[in-house]
């Protein structure tokens, strides 16, 4: 049984271990790059309107987790994807997308726990109730369970084969208006 439990920001960074562990069984990253991640996740604690959820066990494990907060110019990803989306569509959807956003940073299940519904339930509640307009996120821009289960909760992409300054890997960026229609 698994069980979705709200975290707060001083948790959050409490236990970026645990977190970090879980987004490493997801995502695989390259060695080289965790402690530069745990600093950036450290740093989006700090981020206003912060919102965690943790998947946890009955003993309270947790298996996975999503988090977000408001975008507001003078963070990285948001200024970046407002430039980007401002050349590729125009200002005026990128102050309509971006303007007011809840901003998905990460959302991962440990690969044990995949496949269950837990990834579907993070995202929807970690949606639910928040006063923005939108909610955004970037993914990479492959055919994987993300992509599938973002656009069955009825994620647009906004952007597609968008590569980060100082990155290589092809990205989607994706938006939905909230609050979501099946949340
Ligand atoms: C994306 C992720 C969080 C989803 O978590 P989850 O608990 O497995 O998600 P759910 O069980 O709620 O739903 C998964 C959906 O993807 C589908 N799916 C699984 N593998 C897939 C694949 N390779 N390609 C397409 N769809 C896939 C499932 O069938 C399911 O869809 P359905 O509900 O329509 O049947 C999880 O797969 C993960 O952590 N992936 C690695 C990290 C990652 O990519 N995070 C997102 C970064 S933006």
């Amino acid at each position: 049984m698994i069980g979705l439990r709200r975290v707060g920001p001083d948790e959050f960074v409490s236990r970026l271990d645990s977190v970090l562990d879980i987004y490493t069984a997801a995502m695989a990253p390259p060695t080289d790059q965790l402690s530069g991640r745990k600093t950036i996740m450290g740093n989006h604690a700090t981020h206003p309107g912060f919102t965690c959820l943790f998947a946890e066990l009955a003993d309270g494990t947790p298996v996975g987790l999503a988090y977000g907060f408001h975008g507001v110019p003078g963070q990285w990803w948001h200024d970046v994807v407002h430039q980007a989306v401002a050349e590729r569509r125009g200002e005026t959807s990128a102050r309509d997308w971006l303007g007011d956003a809840l901003e998905l940073a990460e959302v991962h299940v440990h690969p044990d726990h995949q496949g269950k519904g837990v990834g579907r339930a993070l995202v929807l509640n970690v949606c639910e109730g928040r006063p923005e307009r939108t909610v955004v996120l970037s993914t990479r821009d492959l055919p994987t369970a993300a992509r599938h289960l973002y656009r069955s909760i009825g994620f647009v992409d906004l952007l597609t084969a968008f590569v980060f300054p100082g990155g290589y890997e092809r990205y989607a960026i994706a938006g939905a208006m909230l609050p979501l229609p099946s949340g």
